[in-house]
């Protein structure tokens, strides 16, 4: 399916924090209203770190909400760099979303193990609510790089070699990251510009393989808006 995009442009890192932020609490809102719950998928890295920051602050129906994650890093459990770590540190352990529906991916298992369990994880799980993505330098979302298995399918796939350190990641799969009612991109930074930039070229980056009916969003500040004269 070819991705349908729509591109949201901020002129500060801050609004797009603010929007994006605002974006997550209005699908809570309504899928609490509609289904009683909230399944949310986590993006990693530093971009969201602010994001979640922000929802650590306001008041939501947490006891509803159910956290997923879109890539984990293989590293021991509860390790400063896991992406899990970061958003607990900063937002889901501070809010009272209980324990057992923050489902993080046991990647301290290793890659093969954790891609195996976190499936099952997920099995009941038909769709997700809101999935929160970065954008890598290299087009790369979650833990799916360029030139490397996609997981062909399945829901999730064990990462090796990744070209972003720790080499050994696990991660949903596109097809799985796109059984949503809302994806949503956040990019900010110069340095994310050519992958921006190739992205709406229509180059095959990763972060295109995420498709949804409805079309995703990606919300950008200017710094990683590619200069129209490149
Ligand atoms: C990770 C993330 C990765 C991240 C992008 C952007 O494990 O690092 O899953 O996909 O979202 O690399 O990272 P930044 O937001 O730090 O630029």
């Amino acid at each position: 399916m070819e991705q349908i995009r729509r591109w949201h442009i901020y002129p500060t890192v801050d609004e797009l924090e603010a929007y994006a932020a605002r974006a997550v609490l209005r699908a809570a809102a309504q899928a609490i209203e509609e289904r009683g719950r909230f399944r949310v998928v986590l993006a990693g890295g530093n971009t969201p770190q602010r994001i979640y920051g922000r929802l650590r602050a306001v008041r939501a129906d947490w006891e509803r909400w159910h956290v997923y994650f879109g890539d984990e890093r293989c590293l021991p459990a509860g390790d400063a760099l896991r992406n899990d770590r970061m958003a607990r540190d900063v937002w889901l352990d501070h809010v009272p979303i209980p324990p057992a529906q923050i489902h993080a991916i046991p990647a301290e298992l290793g890659a093969r193990e954790a891609a195996r369990r976190y499936a099952a994880t997920l099995a009941p799980v038909e769709r997700f609510d809101f999935v929160l993505l970065g954008l890598g330098e290299d087009g790369h979302t979650a833990s799916l790089f360029p030139d490397h298995p996609g997981g062909n399918g399945a829901d999730v796939v064990a990462v090796r070699d990744a070209p972003k350190p720790p080499p050994e990641r696990v991660s949903l799969t596109a097809a799985r990251l796109g059984r949503a009612r809302q994806v949503m991109f956040v990019v900010s930074g110069t340095q994310k510009r050519r992958a921006v930039a190739a992205w709406r070229r229509g180059d095959p980056v990763p972060a295109a393989t995420v498709t949804l009916p409805a079309g995703v969003d990606i919300l950008l500040d200017t710094t990683a808006w590619p200069d129209p004269f490149v």
